[in-house]
């Protein structure tokens, strides 16, 4: 079945049809269950330029999500900050716990440092990330020091990984073993990774980006800025298709984290991957970071001072 006649049918069921089936598949996968349903998504108003074919718009009225009963709660005074407000699911398991808490205290982190910019994730795949950030992301309308609130922006081709051709990959032992391969790590489509983020924070806030990587990054303003990014897309190649063209479009603030999920993978190698791809990045736009420490299993994260191309403050 295509993708595109497999979200048609998912749209046609009831929402409660819907969200049975999501909550059986995703049993099956041990994964958490899905969020409620939602209304269904339609195209956002506050879109930037970045419209393109690439872009998936989301809806314009602002509609109660997690972010609003939060606030509520905050105001009430029944709820004091952000790590309060984890799904008990996230939690349970301590790889994940460590995911959360990190990319949890890293939005704090840009919020508490001014950092400017949006958020980015690049890999999708099931949604747990994308949805801790959204989580995080919830107190931004009373913590986050400037207007207008941060967008979380996702990046995925939701057809899983690409062809591994670049030659770095192919000597990675994940690929050798065939635990990464084209298709590979293919979970949520578009529409099912936008209910679920849009349960929790508004759909003006949420920006779902389908495609390659190489693809996409171009169709972003100029005037783009990233406070944080996590990076989460496996390959060597996919770490410079999303990577290489935010340095070289000085869409890195000063300040942002930068956050590699896959860090340790390759035995942590550090001709492969993403420690490969840093290292090739750091020698290209002469990046100045601090090394700001390694969590769960096999992540790490930088926080960025300075490179050639970085866009002063505006
Ligand atoms: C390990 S999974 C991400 C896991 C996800 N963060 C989570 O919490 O479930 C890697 C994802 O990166 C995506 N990906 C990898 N390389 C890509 C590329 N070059 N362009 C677009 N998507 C890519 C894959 O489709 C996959 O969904």
């Amino acid at each position: 079945m295509t993708k595109s006649l497999k979200i048609a049918i998912a749209e046609g069921l009831p929402p409660q049809t819907l969200f049975r089936l999501r909550s059986i598949k995703r049993a099956l996968m041990g994964q958490p269950p899905p969020e409620a349903p939602q209304s269904a998504p339609t195209p956002d108003p506050d879109a930037q330029s970045a419209s393109s074919a690439g872009e998936v718009q989301s809806a314009p009225q602002e509609v109660r999500t997690r972010q609003t009963e939060a606030l509520e709660r905050l105001d009430a005074h029944k709820i004091s900050a952000p790590y309060l407000f984890f799904d008990v699911d996230d939690v349970l398991i301590l790889p994940a716990k460590e995911i959360a808490r990190t990319l949890t205290l890293s939005v704090m982190y840009i919020n508490s440092a001014d950092v400017k910019g949006d958020i980015a994730e690049f890999g999708t795949m099931g949604g747990f990330t994308a949805r801790t950030l959204a989580n995080a992301m919830v107190f931004d309308p009373r913590y986050q020091p400037n207007q207008p609130l941060r967008k979380l922006r996702l990046f995925d081709s939701f057809e899983g990984l690409p062809e591994i051709t670049a030659q770095v990959d192919l000597e990675s032992q994940h690929v050798k073993s065939g635990t990464w391969s084209r298709g590979g790590c293919r979970v949520l489509s578009a529409a099912e990774l936008r209910t679920m983020v849009e349960a929790i924070i508004p759909p003006s806030r949420v920006q779902i980006y389908e495609g390659w990587f190489a693809d996409t990054v171009k169709q972003l303003p100029d005037e783009t800025r990233f406070a944080l990014i996590h990076f989460d897309g496996d390959l060597y190649s996919s770490t410079m298709d999303a990577l290489a063209p935010c340095f070289e479009r000085g869409f890195i603030s000063k300040g942002a984290v930068l956050c590699f999920d896959d860090w340790n993978c390759n035995e942590a190698d550090p001709e492969a991957g993403e420690r490969k791809a840093w290292a090739d990045l750091v020698s290209r736009f002469d990046i100045v970071a601090s090394h700001s420490g390694d969590y769960s299993i096999q992540s790490t994260k930088f926080i960025i001072h300075s490179y050639r191309g970085m866009k002063p403050r505006s």
